[in-house]
């Protein structure tokens, strides 16, 4: 059975490893790609980052955090189920470049993200400085992935029970200026990615960001994913998902992201009233 689940793994509160059988994908992925899953027949499509493969089990990993109808509905399923469609893999690759000094920046489930560009860069003969943010100490992800292929691991939680007591940008701040890293990739929640980009204009900083527009296709059909990247106009699906974070308008991604706003909540709605009979 094709897109059948191999294993699950809840790693934090409301974030759910899959690891899914897909064995044209995990041949051809590359860190900082993307699929989009349908779990159920009637469920939306959605997109999600490929995290890890296995050439062995012929399968990839994703990272799920369960915020809305559809992320519940991947994350309720189990092994031996199979996903209803499982497209991928989708948009560019990330920026990976040898020898630099580079600073891997990630919050929440974005973390997950991250584990890939940071392995690649690191394959790659760079020195990478990963920074890790989370709710709190028990929401940390991937710690123990993420030290195999960072030369520096160091976490920030918002309520201090874990390292940094802070966010991500106060902990970059804190341990780095001008000069410090030549390259860098953000990943996380949109005000992250921002502050991100405003901290370290004019660092000499390549910073690229993965960005996160909802998708439709993922294919640059329906323009669902357009993101103003400087002067032009970007499909985040087929030219991205990263950019540069120095030019990315984040802005009109979050009003663009909260569109479809009320309409989430309603599924939501609707899918506990079913629960309820
Ligand atoms: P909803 O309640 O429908 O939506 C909650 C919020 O999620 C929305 O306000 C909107 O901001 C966003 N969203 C909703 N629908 C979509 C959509 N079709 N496409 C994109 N965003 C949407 N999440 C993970 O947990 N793990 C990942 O590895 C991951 N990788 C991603 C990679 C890319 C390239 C993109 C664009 C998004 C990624 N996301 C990832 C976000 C994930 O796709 C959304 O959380 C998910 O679509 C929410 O769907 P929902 O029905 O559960 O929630
Ligand atoms: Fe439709 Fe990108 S998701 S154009
Ligand atoms: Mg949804």
């Amino acid at each position: 059975m094709t897109n059948r689940i191999l294993a699950k793994r809840e790693l934090a509160p409301q974030i759910t490893l899959l690891e899914v059988e897909a064995p044209r994908i995990q041949k051809r992925w590359k860190a900082g790609q993307f699929i989009i899953i349908r779990p159920l027949a009637g469920s939306e499509r959605i997109p999600l980052t490929i995290v890890d493969s296995s050439a062995e089990r012929q399968s990839i990993t994703m990272v799920i955090q369960a915020i809305g109808k559809t992320t519940k509905e991947a994350v309720a399923m189990e092994p031996g189920q199979a996903l209803c469609d499982l497209v991928g893999p989708l948009g560019e690759p990330a920026t990976i470049n040898t020898g630099q000094e580079v600073v891997c920046m990630a919050g929440g489930v974005g973390v997950a993200e991250l584990l890939p560009v940071a392995k690649a860069f690191h394959e790659a003969g760079s020195r990478v400085t990963a920074l890790c943010g989370a709710r709190s100490d028990s929401y940390r992800i991937l710690d123990e992935e993420l030290m195999g292929v960072a030369d520096v691991l160091q976490w920030a939680t918002d309520d201090g029970t874990y390292g940094f007591a802070g966010n991500v940008v106060q902990l970059l701040l804190s341990i780095a200026g001008p000069g410090t890293f030549t390259e860098g990739h953000v990943i996380g929640p949109i005000p992250m990615m921002k502050a991100a980009a405003e901290a370290t204009r004019g660092w000499g900083l390549k910073l690229h960001a993965s960005v996160n527009p909802v998708m439709i296709d993922g294919t640059g059909m329906c323009g669902g994913c357009r993101v103003t990247v400087g002067e032009e106009v970007k499909f985040a699906c087929v030219d991205g998902p990263e950019f540069d974070a120095h030019l990315v308008d984040f802005d009109e991604l979050t009003r663009r992201n909260r569109a479809y706003r009320e309409m989430e909540q309603e599924a939501l709605k609707h899918d506990c009233h079913i629960g309820l009979g």
